[in-house]
């Protein structure tokens, strides 16, 4: 059972082949990516109009290039997979559109996968793939979500952001700094050089008692922070130049003690969500999964606990097609794929820029 998953919801175009037969764990089979990053870097975030046309430029070489890795020709595909959303809308429509053309021309079906979904199943196309049930903390430049999940298809929304998501607190604090976009691994590197203990920004919501994250206020104590620091105007909009007088030092003490207290939060509430449903297992999915003090802090947590942690390989927790491969495979495996959607009704340009994971109720077994 060959699954082509396309990704284009945000600012990485990716394609990839997986290989879901029977019972076993799927397995990938060629995985072709194209970052924007770069051409997205000259305006300080992502410009939406210029990723929908960069997706549609490389959707199809990435596509021939996914299936010339896997040694596979298109005609073997079995189903079409891509990202239905949530996502920018004209981003999204490049990736369903294509699908929907080589279902079409395939005869094959189209699965419309969750974008969250394809970051929290991730994890099983590692070297070691986790068991159901687990807790997900999803992190990532959009979401920042602690679920229970307990097969595919089965989630349950533990706790989430009231405002800014983790990677989002990264990215701001990073900017701040004046180290560009997209500022999470920028700011990770920069921390390497400073003192997580120089000075100590808010945990929000830490001992709120329920599993709910809140980042905005990061973003206003670094500012005033990096104010004091620069002895800058207290008067004028925050602008890249403001972190300029800063020494590199004091740039880098900023960014370890903001992700420390990131982390700290991330960590806490993930334990506290292990302790409430009582599972032993922790996922870890999401860009900002990437990130090496979150694994350390959550690897000695866990380890304490006699938790066991599990996190996609390095390279699958940003954006990637073999996480949307992936899910459609598991979606098919788990009996949720209705075949006899291989005809034109099935081919519906669908796409849900936003989409709450909580609403994939579990559907009818369908085969
Ligand atoms: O999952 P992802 O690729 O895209 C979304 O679905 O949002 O996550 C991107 C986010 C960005 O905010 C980026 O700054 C953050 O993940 N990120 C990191 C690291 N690598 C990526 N944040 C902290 N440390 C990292 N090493
Ligand atoms: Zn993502």
């Amino acid at each position: 059972m060959l699954i082509l998953g396309i990704e284009s919801s945000c600012d990485e175009t990716g394609v990839a082949l997986v290989d879901a037969s029977g019972g076993r764990t799927p397995r990938l089979l060629g995985d072709a990516l194209h970052s924007q990053i770069e051409m997205h870097r000259a305006f300080g975030g992502v410009v939406p109009e210029l990723a929908s046309r960069d997706h549609i430029r490389r959707v199809l070489p990435l596509t021939d290039a996914a299936l010339a890795q896997a040694g596979v020709p298109l005609s073997a595909v079995d189903a079409v997979a891509y990202t239905r959303g949530p996502g920018l809308a004209g981003a999204l429509l490049v990736g369903s559109g294509v699908a929907c053309a080589l279902g079409f021309a395939l005869g094959k079906p189209v699965i419309g996968v969750h974008h969250l979904e394809g970051h929290l199943l991730s994890p099983f196309l590692s070297a070691d793939p986790p068991e159901f049930p687990f807790v997900a903390l999803l992190v990532s430049g959009g979401h920042s979500q602690l679920m229970r999940v307990d097969g595919v298809g089965r989630y349950t929304l533990l706790g989430e952001t009231i405002d800014d998501a983790a990677g989002e607190a990264f990215d701001k604090s990073a900017k701040l700094l004046g180290l560009g976009y997209p500022g999470g691994p920028a700011l990770a590197r920069l921390a390497l050089q400073g003192d997580p203990l120089a000075y100590k920004f808010p945990r929000p919501l830490l001992h709120s008692g329920d599993l709910d994250f809140s980042f905005a206020g990061l973003k206003t104590a670094v500012l005033t922070q990096v104010k004091r620091l620069a002895h800058a105007r207290l008067d004028g909009p925050a602008t890249l130049h403001l972190a300029d007088p800063l020494t590199l030092q004091q740039k880098a003490d900023v960014a370890a003690s903001v992700q420390a207290a990131i982390v700290e939060v991330l960590v806490r509430k993930s334990m506290a969500a292990v302790r409430q449903t009582g599972l032993r297992r922790l996922v870890v999915a999401g860009g900002v999964g990437a990130n090496t003090q979150l694994r350390e802090q959550l690897g000695s947590a866990c380890a304490r606990a006699g938790v066991r942690v599990h996190y996609p390989e390095l390279h699958l927790c940003t954006d990637n097609g073999a996480m949307i491969a992936l899910a459609g495979g598991m979606r098919v495996q788990a009996g949720l794929v209705d075949w006899s959607l291989a005809g034109a009704a099935g081919y519906s340009f669908d796409v849900k820029p936003r989409w709450p994971l909580a609403e994939l109720a579990p559907p009818a077994v369908l085969v």
